[in-house]
């Protein structure tokens, strides 16, 4: 089988530097821990240390090493077409509370990117969600007269600007867009002094929640008087979010092309959507194109969507090289709210910001406002909308039935299906399968040099079997989307543990 194109690596954790933190020393005493090192516990990080609180990150991996490092980074309140879904679920003022938090997340950034003087590319631009067919153009004007009763900036336009034909555009003004790990790994110096820390290769393995609460890691114990769950996926399950959100792949290209691409940000109507933004590099306009969408760990044969990308890259622009490959996943919530606030209601100290479903760049600096407030005991406008407590049957219901029963189907057919009797050795290089090996199921790969690497095929999280990713290199629960090595190493939570070495 023909590689794939492109260097497999985002531009953005191509084109920096690694971070250098140190690892969690034992013992240290904090006024709030923040769990995860993305843009979720950065921001959030930052806004608690700028109100006077110690705060002490803990990152599993690096900084920036998660979604974040691989993400398309449109800092948008544009979040394809949702305002009229709110409007349908939480009624004009839910879609209006969503807007007003997501377009004040702008300012805010820019805000920290000019009192910092952060070098991260940062420019404004619009962001345009886009119609190519005819067909979508009465769902575009639906989403144009609730955007714009949500009280957004926005134009309805007979086209957006961009090198091939659209049929209709809605053009949000007052957006913006930046290299997010140069914005990480400048957030992460600026937080991690005047006795707060960030941490990193030390992975939260617990919280024992009280006054103060305990967090337990693989590094030793940290203690703090609030804890924030910012690790894309929590990785406690008493919250029950495992049940309640999807983790969903996507596909990136990196480009260059002949075209001239307008400096804004674009969003197509279909399902799933394109987007697209260009990028100013050291040798030149890098365009970003990204596309495709399959619940985590569904699929085997992933190359094919980066070769769909492709092929809607040729059909769409003049491509002259296909520099960077990159794809990442982010939680969708049934109800298309992401979850900010208190972690359970009877958890007074434990937070959570998660289920950014495709917008973290803007949701993440909204879960910063909610969540500093409410550790403050301040009132919080938005807190209602995007708190983890609400319950939204006729929104969130049917979806999280049908999910939940999937997820329970996969389990138990896991366990009565039989693996392949098919022997390691005829495995293909770069193969990966599940196969039984004196009955016992076996996650089998062979890689490009013939060697075989072999674990238990079982997700450490609740014991689904995990799913070979092609595209990655890496095995995949379709459960709840961990991810891990070929060597069984966690990539992705809410996994703990690595998958079992074969005995
Ligand atoms: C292909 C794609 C393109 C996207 N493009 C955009 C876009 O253009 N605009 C936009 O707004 N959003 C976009 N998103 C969504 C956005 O990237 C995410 O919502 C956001 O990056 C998530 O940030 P996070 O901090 O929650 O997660 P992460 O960046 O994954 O950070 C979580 C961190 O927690 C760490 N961690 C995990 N478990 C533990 C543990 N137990 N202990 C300690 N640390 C732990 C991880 O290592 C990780 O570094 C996109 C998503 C995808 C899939
Ligand atoms: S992620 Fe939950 S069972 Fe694998």
């Amino acid at each position: 089988m023909e590689s794939l194109p492109g260097k497999a690596v985002s531009y953005w954790l191509d084109s920096t530097f690694k971070s250098r933190c140190d690892i969690l020393k034992d013992g240290i005493k904090v006024d709030v821990a923040v769990l995860g090192g993305g843009i979720a516990g950065l921001n959030i990080a930052l806004r608690l240390k700028e109100s006077g609180l110690k705060v002490a990150v803990i990152e599993a991996r690096e900084i920036g090493s998660g979604v974040t490092g691989h993400t398309t980074a449109h800092i948008s309140s544009a979040h394809d077409l949702i305002y009229a879904d709110l409007e349908k679920n939480f009624g004009k003022d839910g879609a209006r509370i969503y807007g007003e938090a997501n377009q004040t997340a702008i300012g805010q950034i820019a805000a920290v990117v000019k009192r910092y003087k952060i070098d991260c590319d940062f420019r404004s631009v619009s962001e345009y969600v886009y119609a190519e067919r005819n067909n979508d153009l009465e769902i575009l004007r639906q989403e144009f007269e609730s955007a714009q009763r949500a009280g957004l900036p926005v134009s309805y336009q007979g086209s957006a600007p961009l090198p091939f034909p659209t049929a209709g555009a809605i053009r949000y003004s007052d957006q913006a867009e930046f290299h997010p790990q140069k914005y990480l790994l400048r957030l992460a110096e600026i937080i991690d002094r005047e006795g707060s820390y960030v941490f990193e290769h030390s992975r939260a393995l617990d919280v024992e929640v009280g006054e103060p609460c305990i967090v337990k890691t693989n590094k030793g114990e940290l203690t703090a008087k609030e804890v924030v769950i910012a690790t894309h996926f929590p990785f406690l399950d008493r919250g029950g979010f495992f049940a309640r959100m999807t983790p969903y792949r996507s596909y990136v290209l990196g480009i260059r092309v002949k075209d001239r691409v307008a400096k804004d940000m674009f969003d197509s109507t279909e399902r799933p959507s394109h987007y697209i933004r260009t990028q100013l590099t050291e040798k030149g306009t890098l365009t970003i194109v990204g596309g495709g969408l399959h619940v985590t760990g569904e699929f085997s044969d992933t190359d094919r969507f980066y070769r769909e990308l492709e092929d809607y890259a040729r059909s769409h622009f003049r491509v002259e090289s296909i520099d960077y490959r990159w794809s990442t996943q982010d939680n969708y919530p049934f109800d298309h709210v992401p979850f900010i606030g208190r972690f359970m209601p009877n958890a007074e100290h434990l937070f959570v910001a998660t289920g950014f479903q495709g917008w973290g760049m803007t949701t993440s600096m909204v879960g910063a406002e909610i969540i500093s407030d409410l550790i403050r005991g301040k009132d919080n406008r938005w807190a209602g909308l995007f708190s983890p407590q609400r319950f939204k049957p006729a929104a969130e219901g049917a979806e999280l039935v049908d999910r939940n029963v999937k997820v329970a189907k996969r389990y138990i057919s896991d366990r009565l299906k039989k693996a392949r009797t098919e022997k390691v050795s005829g495995l293909r290089p770069g193969e990966g399968k599940i196969i039984a090996e004196k009955g016992k199921k076996t996650a089998v790969y062979k890689d490009k040099n013939g060697k075989v690497h072999e674990i238990s095929p079982e997700c450490t999280h609740m014991g689904c079997l995990v799913n070979f990713n092609s595209a990655e290199t890496s095995w995949d629960c379709p459960c709840h989307g961990s991810r891990f090595t070929v060597d069984g190493e966690v990539i992705h939570g809410p996994a703990l543990a690595p998958l079992k070495k074969k005995v």
